[in-house]
């Protein structure tokens, strides 16, 4: 089966932090596990340049919002392939195709009925990109970025998202996995059930947007321009084949902070496409940094550039999804990433991989011993763990239980430490035990090989060099790998360390930077 997987697309105001990249690489790692079971898997990631904000940032410093946009969105490109996130696509909303996609969705829309004239009053917070109720304000401040939110009142068109509210109520209740963890979808039904107001989906107000076909004074609220970038990344517009086989097995990676454009928004404005709901919606939790939330608003920047200089991207990614179950908020403790890159990928894998490949190099020349069909008891017991970890690392991904399927591999890898052990192949070799030898040694190789293919959607980098280093082109396919039936006269070779120990080092949460861009890119 087809799987679509996309993130949220990030407002290019200012460069990517620790924060916005997490949702990336949750997408990468999970389109690399697809493919690695031979799943034909589509990654969706860009970013999202129109609107008020993105005005705003570009005047301040003092460019156009289109060189703006190119500049700080090449920024995001780049941040992403050095931490090898590598979508299918990285889709700008400024991209011809989206302009074409936004126009003709509107359209339908219009002469559907969906769209309607009148004109808006209220408080805008240009941070949230959205307007606020008074209740919804504390002294008149944004929830979410505490800023004050401006008064604006404007000219506007309205979608009818009120008529959409039984249908709704009836998706999610036909669907309760719809949202995901199951208390955002409460959270969602009682917001909903409260009642749902028409979505203003214009601007009159702000000039860099994509104008509306029927109105060109207006251009189209940043929001409805972005969601429908989901559609225009399949090519909804073109390619009705491509489109046909992704969707609707899509699944949104989304902050839980914009789940109701996502869960309320979103499926309306496909059903007046006459288009299916998408399967699914994944809602992440924050990452703060000392119980702090960090952000481009919160004065300071997590530098992800830095943080690959210091750990490496491995460590790095690894710990992301290793520290902090998916849904949950987590604290980035950078002493935690160390201890953790020290225990579980240095002394952990790191070493299991080091002494067999020593071993096979001292004991056998690098040759790594074909495994007879027969097996013997305690090896056939390593094959099962084996086994039995790919199938349990994947009934938790399905579920995007990433720290779940991590603890599985971690737990083979504690199965293969304890064989060696009880094995102990260095006095096999002192025995002169040889048959033995080649069985002990030939049953590690493969279990790294398990391993190599288990931990590349994690880490691409590790995951390649340790079938490398085992005489393979690339890691072998999880949804293909059998026991056994590895090519044979293959020549292990020493490389350095996997995982080097790490120390602690400066904090990463530095308030002096983020104020200007420029500085950044
Ligand atoms: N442009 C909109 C999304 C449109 S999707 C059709 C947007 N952009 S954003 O750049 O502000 O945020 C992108 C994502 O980054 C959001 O999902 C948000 O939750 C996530 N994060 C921003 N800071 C974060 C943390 N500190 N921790 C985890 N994720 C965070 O919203």
């Amino acid at each position: 089966m087809s799987v679509y997987v996309t993130t949220p697309i990030f407002y290019p105001n200012a460069v990517p932090h620790l924060g916005t990249t997490y949702p990336a690489i949750a997408a990468d790692i999970f389109a690399r596990w697809s493919r690695s079971f031979g799943e034909e898997t589509r990654f969706l990631t860009g970013t999202d340049e129109h609107g008020r904000k993105i005005e705003k940032a570009a005047q301040a410093e003092g460019l156009a919002p289109k060189p703006f946009v190119d500049l700080v969105s090449a920024k995001f490109h780049h941040l992403f392939s050095l931490v090898d996130i590598e979508p299918s696509r990285f889709i700008r909303t400024t991209d011809t195709d989206h302009l074409e996609m936004v126009a003709e969705a509107l359209r339908a829309m219009r002469a559907k009925g969906d769209i309607y004239e009148g004109t808006y009053a209220g408080l805008y917070c240009v941070e949230c990109e959205t307007y606020y109720k008074e209740e919804e304000l504390s002294s008149g401040r944004c929830p979410v970025h505490q800023i004050k939110a401006e008064f604006l009142e404007e000219a506007c068109y309205y979608f009818t998202l009120s008529a959409y509210r039984d249908w709704l109520l009836d998706l999610y209740h036909q669907n309760p996995e719809f949202v995901r963890p199951r208390a955002r979808m409460n959270e969602v039904v009682e917001f909903v059930k409260s009642g749902l107001e028409d979505l203003c989906i214009s601007r009159s107000s702000v000039s860099w947007g994509i104008p509306l076909p029927f109105a060109r004074s207006h251009v189209t609220y940043v929001w409805f321009d972005a969601l429908l970038n989901y559609l225009t990344g399949i090519g909804y517009l073109g390619s009705s084949d491509m489109f046909a086989r992704f969707w609707p097995n899509v699944v949104h990676i989304i902050g839980k902070d914009i789940l109701k454009f996502h869960a309320v928004i979103w499926p309306a404005m496909l059903k007046s496409l006459g288009v299916a709901p998408p399967k699914s919606i994944l809602a992440h939790g924050f990452w703060t940094a000392d119980g702090r939330k960090f952000s481009k608003h919160s004065g300071g920047l997590l530098d992800v550039a830095a943080l690959i200089d210091a750990y490496g991207q491995d460590p790095l990614r690894y710990f992301l999804f290793r520290e902090t179950p998916f849904g949950l908020d987590g604290n980035f403790d950078e002493g935690r990433l160390v201890e953790r890159n020290n225990v579980e990928l240095a002394q952990g894998l790191g070493n299991l991989f080091q002494r067999t490949v020593s071993m096979l190099v001292r004991y056998r020349n690098g040759c790594i011993p074909v495994l007879p069909v027969e097996r013997e008891e305690r090896e056939a017991l390593v094959a099962q763990a084996a086994n039995r970890t790919v199938e349990s690392a994947n009934a938790h991904m399905q579920e995007f239980r990433f720290r779940e399927a991590l603890e599985s591999i971690w737990e083979f890898i504690a199965v293969v430490n304890r064989y060696t052990n009880l094995l102990s192949p260095w006095s096999l070799a002192d025995r002169g035990a040889d048959s033995q030898l080649d069985f002990c040694l030939g049953t590690l190789s493969e279990a790294l090989r398990y391993l190599a293919a288990l931990v590349t959607p994690f880490m691409p980098r590790s995951g390649a060099k340790i079938a490398q280093r085992l005489g393979l082109p690339d890691a072998p396919k999880l949804g293909t790998i059998r026991w056994g039936r590895s090519p044979t006269g293959r020549v292990a070779e020493l490389s350095d360390h996997l995982f080097p120990l790490l120390e602690e080092r400066r904090p990463t949460v530095d308030p002096n930077l983020g104020s200007s861009v420029e500085r950044d890119l």
